[in-house]
Parts: structure tokens; C-alpha cells; sequence
């Protein structure tokens, strides 16, 4: 049988403060093996990206990280691994579950313009190599009610139906190790290929905001960095990193 190295052993916790910080800690501490998962029934500090709190019910949702520390990533590389993440679980949900999604730069996953999934991944640094990577994953799964002012939903909310929440981690790792093999290639060219498939505005045209300004714009590309190019109504194209461009819906 073939060796499916995300989730060969899944370290399962009632509760803690977030999954990344106890995925840290394990490192700092021990050997961890590549493609441990460590998942959670609740986080009473869970995090989001750019400082963020991830807020959601205890009990309801998969929270979980996967320590990948056999990488041979540079960091001008690191976009990879939030690529492979985000088409594992676009695939997922389309295919497992049938729930149609798309992506959204850099790796929300959005249903009807509402996030199903977010993805805080936390690189260590070692001269210009990634060593290890802790890549946190939050996937609302039965929760029905979000916060004011928050645009989400649920696997709940699609289908109707309560799902075992360690069955659908089950069902993801399985995507997870599919792609797996992509992101450890030496050429990147098929996760792009399934990235831009997957990727909202990708060649087509989009509201986009810059600085308070909205205009329209289309997805030519995004860099390894993560940087994304984006063609204008006017014709100019315009390289962007991280914060300074968001997406309309
Ligand atoms: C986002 O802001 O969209 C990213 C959310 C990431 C949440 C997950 S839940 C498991 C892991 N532990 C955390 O504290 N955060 C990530």
C-alpha cells in the first residue's frame, strides 16, 4: 500500500489555544514528523491571518494544522504550499461533497461569495530555505449562525445535513496527499495549472479595490512569491503583493 505522508499520525486535542501555536511548540520541543496533524475540537485563541481571531462554535468545525518540515522550498517559493493547500480542499469540497467553490487569492475558499475555509500558514526560515512549515487550516463545517459583519457559511448550511467532523478530515487528508506530490515536484507548473482553475477572476473580469479605489481588472498570474499580476480595464498590468489590493464579491 502507497505511504500517505499528511495525517500518518493525527494528534487529536478537546481544546486549546490554537492548533498553530501547539504544532510551534511541538517543534521547539521534538522531532515532529513530516505530515503530522494536530486537530482540535476547540480553540479558545485560534488565529486568522493578518492578526485576526478565527472565532467559530466549539465542537462544530475542523480546525487542525499539518507540520510539513521535508520540504526543499526557498522562500521566494512559499506560495506553493498555500497552492497545494487550497486546491486540496477546493477539490475536496467539489468532488467529496459536491459543493461547488472557488478560490480566492491568496487561499480562501469562498461558496456563493461567502468563505467556507481560511488558511494561516506560518513558515520557519533558514537562510533563504523554508524548514519547516505549520499550515493551519479552518473549515466551517456544522455551524450555521457566523458573526455580524462576516460573510460565511457551512457545510451545514449547503447541504442540510450535520457531517462527522473527523470524517471529513479523513476525506480531506485524502486530497491533501493527493497534491501532496505536486508541491514536492520540482516543477510547479500543474499545481499553477489546477490553482488557476480553482482561482476566482482568474482571466476573467472582477471588481477589485486598491487603495479605497474599485475598478476592473482580471487575473493574469501569480508569482511562487504569492504576488499577483493583475490586467486592468485600460489595459495597464500591475504586480500586487498581500494587503494592497482586495476583492469585491
Ligand atoms: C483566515 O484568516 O482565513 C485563516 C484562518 C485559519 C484558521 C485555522 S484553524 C486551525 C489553525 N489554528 C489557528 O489558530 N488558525 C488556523
Amino acid at each position: 500500500m502507497q505511504f500517505s505522508p499528511i495525517g500518518h499520525t493525527i494528534i487529536s486535542l478537546p481544546s486549546i489555544d490554537s492548533t498553530n501555536n501547539y504544532a510551534a511548540n511541538l517543534l521547539n520541543e521534538t522531532n515532529v514528523l513530516n505530515g503530522t496533524v494536530i486537530m482540535a475540537k476547540n480553540q479558545t485563541k485560534g488565529r486568522g491571518q493578518r492578526g485576526n481571531i478565527w472565532e467559530v462554535n466549539p465542537d462544530e468545525n475542523l480546525t487542525f494544522s499539518i507540520v510539513l518540515n521535508d520540504l526543499k522550498l526557498k522562500l521566494n517559493h512559499q506560495f506553493l504550499i498555500s497552492i497545494w493547500v487550497s486546491i486540496s480542499v477546493s477539490h475536496f469540497l467539489k468532488e467529496n461533497l459536491f459543493i461547488e467553490n472557488v478560490i480566492k487569492w491568496p487561499n480562501d475558499i469562498l461558496v456563493n461569495n461567502q468563505k467556507i475555509c481560511g488558511v494561516l500558514i506560518e513558515n520557519s526560515v533558514r537562510g533563504d530555505n523554508i524548514s519547516n512549515s505549520i499550515v493551519g487550516v479552518g473549515l466551517n463545517v456544522n455551524q450555521q449562525v457566523f458573526s455580524d459583519g462576516y460573510s460565511a457559511t457551512s457545510v451545514k448550511n449547503i447541504k442540510g445535513n450535520s457531517i462527522d467532523i473527523k470524517q471529513i478530515l479523513e476525506s480531506l487528508l485524502i486530497y491533501l496527499n493527493r497534491y501532496y506530490p505536486l508541491l514536492k515536484s520540482t516543477n510547479n507548473e500543474l499545481l499553477f495549472e489546477k490553482y488557476y482553475e480553482c482561482l476566482l477572476g482568474y482571466k476573467k473580469n472582477i471588481n477589485l479595490k486598491e487603495e479605497g479605489v474599485v475598478f476592473k481588472g482580471e487575473v493574469v498570474s501569480v508569482a511562487p512569491t504569492g504576488i499577483i499580476s493583475i490586467k486592468k480595464e485600460d489595459g495597464e498590468t500591475k504586480d500586487y503583493s498581500f494587503k494592497q489590493i482586495s476583492f469585491i464579491l
